[in-house]
């Protein structure tokens, strides 16, 4: 998916993607392991993490403004502009770490985007992600959805949210063994007041294509003022995450 980045707001007040995904890098067998390609490194803060835990650390992303993040504050680390669905590294690496991404590419990418991994592993090598489940962001996005009905409009999901049935079955196809899976809710604190408008302006992008600043404003103050009763609790906004948190080994014997 190529959309700009406001990488500098993404950066400041949506921190708890990379920080929840330092859970994730706990799922990570260091044994014997040296390097790690962190796909979807966005500003490059859980590259940095993997190698601070002593690992040979790149990232690749599709997004320069968020590159250019990740360049500027880590410059001993290396990182590679390219597409998730169509990438093929200098060198096989011993780990694929992938955190709060695979949602972005589209269903018919999936199957690109792990023939690429796979690839891109030596054997015995894993992969190690999470992004968002069946079910992820299901308030919000009906909201958003009666919103646009309401105006006339079409919603058009654009994400891709699997259930565990679905992903392993993709992972399996790939050659990959299943080794961990889980999906579980995660309701995420969004920052301040307009924490929810805030999330929907940051990250629901492609619905509003063709559509005029002050409409689209009006839409997601229209979603955020129907959600008030489900996810604004105690003084504070929330988002209706779904995990979906996997291990898969490209299994050699
Ligand atoms: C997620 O992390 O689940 C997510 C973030 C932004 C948009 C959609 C999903």
């Amino acid at each position: 998916m190529d959309l700009k980045w406001n990488a500098d707001k993404y950066t400041q007040d949506f921190s708890f993607v990379h920080e929840y995904g330092n859970d994730v890098i706990k799922l990570i067998d260091m044994e014997n392991r040296t390097s790690v390609l962190d796909l979807g490194c966005g500003n490059g803060a859980l590259t940095n993490r993997l190698a601070e835990l002593g690992l040979n650390a790149t990232g690749l992303d599709a997004s320069p403004e968020l590159l250019k993040i990740a360049g500027e504050t880590y410059p001993e680390l290396t990182f590679y502009q390219g597409d998730a669905s169509d990438f093929t590294l200098p060198e096989k690496v011993d780990i694929v770490f992938s955190n709060a991404v695979l949602h972005w590419i589209a269903e018919e990418k999936q199957t690109d985007v792990l023939r690429c991994v796979y690839r891109a592993l030596k054997d015995n090598g894993q992969f190690v992600f999470e992004f968002g489940g069946c079910g992820n962001n299901v308030l919000i996005h009906e909201a958003l959805r009666q919103a646009f009905t309401d105006r006339e409009l079409a919603y058009k999901m654009p994400f891709y949210f699997p259930t565990i049935g679905e992903y392993a079955s993709l992972l399996e196809k790939t050659g990959f063994k299943v080794v961990y899976a889980v999906l579980f809710d995660r309701p995420t604190e969004l920052k301040g007041d307009d924490g929810l408008y805030d999330w929907i302006d940051m990250f629901i992008k492609t619905p509003f294509d063709g559509a005029d600043k002050e409409v689209r404003s009006e839409i997601i103050s229209d979603a955020v003022e129907r959600l008030k009763e489900k996810l604004y609790r105690e003084g504070k906004w929330y988002s209706d995450y779904v995990r979906i948190r996997c291990k898969a080994v490209k299994d050699k014997g």
